[in-house]
């Protein structure tokens, strides 16, 4: 009897047996995650390996056994000198042919629908940045604290596009592997090499000519004294872009339309020894560094790189802090209260302290800083315990959102271009020592990028001027960053 149903003859040996119950579980398993895909709940990063990548390859690998076993199983018989089964003929040809039908449209279905969220799947934040928990856990937790957190990894890692798609997709295997056998490097190296141009990623959503006028910034720092003393610098920077006087200011000089900037870099991008501007009346100049020269067969060997956003914006995500900025920045927001005697002192050396892993960091900063205040201010330790407790958690925050022992990843590791006082960034070619042949020089004046309102100063004017709040003293918190 079962011989003569359509199924017999497809699965009439082993392998094929084997095949239909595969594509039959792979059915059933599909039927009940159906509402999940549905509602795109599908994307927590272990179940969705199963469910969208396993499940696939399941369905799809049992599909396959089927006819591979027929051919198998007859070829086994015709070289035994066996008769094959007899093909189906009339009614029992029309069923099976019936039966093929079917099952061929609703393996469209599934396959469609597979193929959809495996792709949508390999596309999702969760895949990229969870999935491989170790390795992406920096870059991941950077980013979940950042401008972009809602904008997907692949917006800026892969953009739109089947050739850019596919390049990523066989990059991402060889890292499967990296990650499987533990090769992969610590920390991952940036630049990022090939990250696709930023006309393809950042210029879709952010559109350079429409930049304009200025950005205030106002930064205050605290001081490694008993109260903390403030001094705040506020600046005015000249982000510039189309202006009726053609484009002007920084993203007019090195990202317009018409001209381009090219340049040579050794040293991860670091150290720039030429730049070559050309203008968008095609004129063409040529800056060479006059305090570190670069021989030509160093500058044949360096990275030629056309300047796009990246090379001022390398962070635009993966923002890692250094441990100085982090507590002002806490500290003006007032997670951290300036009225605690010596908290940016203690908490940044507790910051700076190396711990073996993370789990013993979370428990040293907080016993150090503790027994700092029970040691020396015992009546702040009375009145204060929760303004304690606070700092406590924001100080091992900023740790945990920065340090990674693991990958390797410490204060620093990234450097971000985006500024001069941390790390070279625009004096990397604005140092006053980038020249041409005709004697211009790569301008190093303060006021070509920003005006500074007030330097380092306790309570600057020019606050209360515009309006501002007052920058945070040693007894009072609020005021605003940048
Ligand atoms: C707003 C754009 C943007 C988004 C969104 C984004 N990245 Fe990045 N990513 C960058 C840029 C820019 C770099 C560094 C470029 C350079 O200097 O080469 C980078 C670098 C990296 C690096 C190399 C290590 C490093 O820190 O330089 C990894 C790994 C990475 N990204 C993973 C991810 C993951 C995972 C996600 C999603 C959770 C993500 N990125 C989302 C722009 C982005
Ligand atoms: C999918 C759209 C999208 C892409 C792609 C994108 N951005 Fe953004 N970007 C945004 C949005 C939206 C904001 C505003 C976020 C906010 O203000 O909360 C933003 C904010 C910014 C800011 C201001 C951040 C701040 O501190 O306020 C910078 C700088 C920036 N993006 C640079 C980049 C660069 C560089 C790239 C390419 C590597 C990029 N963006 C790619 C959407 C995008
Ligand atoms: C020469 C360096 C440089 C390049 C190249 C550059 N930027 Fe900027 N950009 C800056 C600086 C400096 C600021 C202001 C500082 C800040 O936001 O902290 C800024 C600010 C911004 C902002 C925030 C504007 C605002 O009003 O808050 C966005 C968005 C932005 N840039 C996007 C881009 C995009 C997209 C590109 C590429 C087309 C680009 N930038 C190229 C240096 C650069
Ligand atoms: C790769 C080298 C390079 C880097 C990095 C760089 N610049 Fe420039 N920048 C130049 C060159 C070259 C010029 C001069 C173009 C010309 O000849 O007019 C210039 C011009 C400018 C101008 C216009 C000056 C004027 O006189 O009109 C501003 C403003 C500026 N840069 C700001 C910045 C800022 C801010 C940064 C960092 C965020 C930065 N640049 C990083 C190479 C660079
Ligand atoms: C090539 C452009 C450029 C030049 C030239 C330049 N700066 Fe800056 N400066 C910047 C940028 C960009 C930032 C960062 C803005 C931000 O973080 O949003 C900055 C930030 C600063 C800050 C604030 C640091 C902080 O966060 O507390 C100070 C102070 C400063 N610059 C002083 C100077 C002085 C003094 C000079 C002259 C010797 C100078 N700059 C020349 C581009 C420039």
């Amino acid at each position: 009897m079962f011989r003569r149903l359509p199924i017999g003859y497809l699965a009439s040996n082993a392998t094929s047996l084997i095949g239909v119950v595969l594509v039959n579980t792979g059915f059933i398993l599909w039927l009940m995650l159906l509402p999940s895909w549905w509602h795109d709940e599908m994307n927590h990063p272990y179940a969705g390996i199963l469910a969208n990548l396993i499940l696939p390859v399941l369905f799809f690998g049992g599909l396959a056994m089927i006819p591979i076993g027929i051919w198998y199983h007859n070829r086994k018989m015709h070289l035994a000198g066996v008769k094959g089964p007899i093909p189906p003929r009339g009614g029992d040809l029309r069923k099976l042919l019936i039966f093929v039908g079917l099952t061929t449209v609703v393996n469209l279905v599934i396959g469609s629908q597979f193929l959809y969220s495996a792709v949508n799947y390999m596309d999702s934040d969760a895949f990229c940045g969870k999935t491989c928990h170790t390795v992406m856990q920096p870059e991941y937790t950077a980013y979940s604290n950042s401008p972009h957190a809602r904008v997907a990894c692949v917006e800026c890692h892969i953009g739109p596009g089947a050739p850019w798609f596919v390049k990523a997709k066989i990059s991402g295997t060889r890292q499967l592997f990296a990650v499987a056998f533990h090769t992969y490097p610590r920390p991952i190296p940036s630049p990022v090499e090939a990250l696709r141009p930023a006309r393809d990623t950042c210029e879709r959503c952010h559109w350079p000519q429409q930049f304009g006028g200025q950005k205030v910034f106002v930064h205050t720092e605290f001081a490694v004294d008993e109260q903390n003393t403030a001094a705040t610098t506020v600046a005015s920077v000249k982000i510039g872009g189309r202006s009726w006087s053609g484009t002007v200011g920084i993203h007019g000089a090195h990202v317009n339309a018409t001209g381009h900037m090219d340049y040579v870099a050794t040293d991860r991008r670091q150290t720039i020894p030429q730049v070559t501007y050309t203008a968008p009346d095609g004129k063409v100049t040529v800056y060479n560094s006059t305090d570190a020269p670069a021989k030509p067969e160093d500058l044949a060997k360096g990275e030629h790189r056309l300047m796009d956003c990246m090379d001022c914006h390398n962070r635009p995500t993966h923002i890692f802090q250094l441990p100085e900025r982090a507590l002002d920045l806490a500290m003006t927001q007032g997670s951290i209260s300036a009225k605690l005697p010596f908290i940016k002192k203690q908490a940044l050396e507790a910051l700076k302290r190396e711990y073996a892993d993370r789990d013993t960091a979370h428990r040293e900063i907080a016993a150090s800083l503790e027994n700092f205040y029970k040691t020396n201010y015992q009546q702040t330790y009375a009145q204060d315990l929760s303004l304690i407790q606070n700092a406590v958690a924001s100080v091992q925050g900023i740790y945990e959102r920065n340090v990674f022992p693991e990958m390797k990843i410490t204060w620093g590791t990234y450097p971000n271009n985006l500024g001069h006082t941390d790390t070279p960034g625009c004096f990397r070619c604005h140092d006053g020592n980038h020249t041409s042949a005709g004697g211009l020089t790569i301008s190093n004046d303060c006021a070509t990028c920003h005006d500074l309102l007030a330097v380092s100063e306790k309570n600057p004017k020019i606050l209360t001027d515009l309006g501002m709040a007052p920058p945070p003293s040693g007894s009072a918190g609020g005021g605003s960053s940048k």
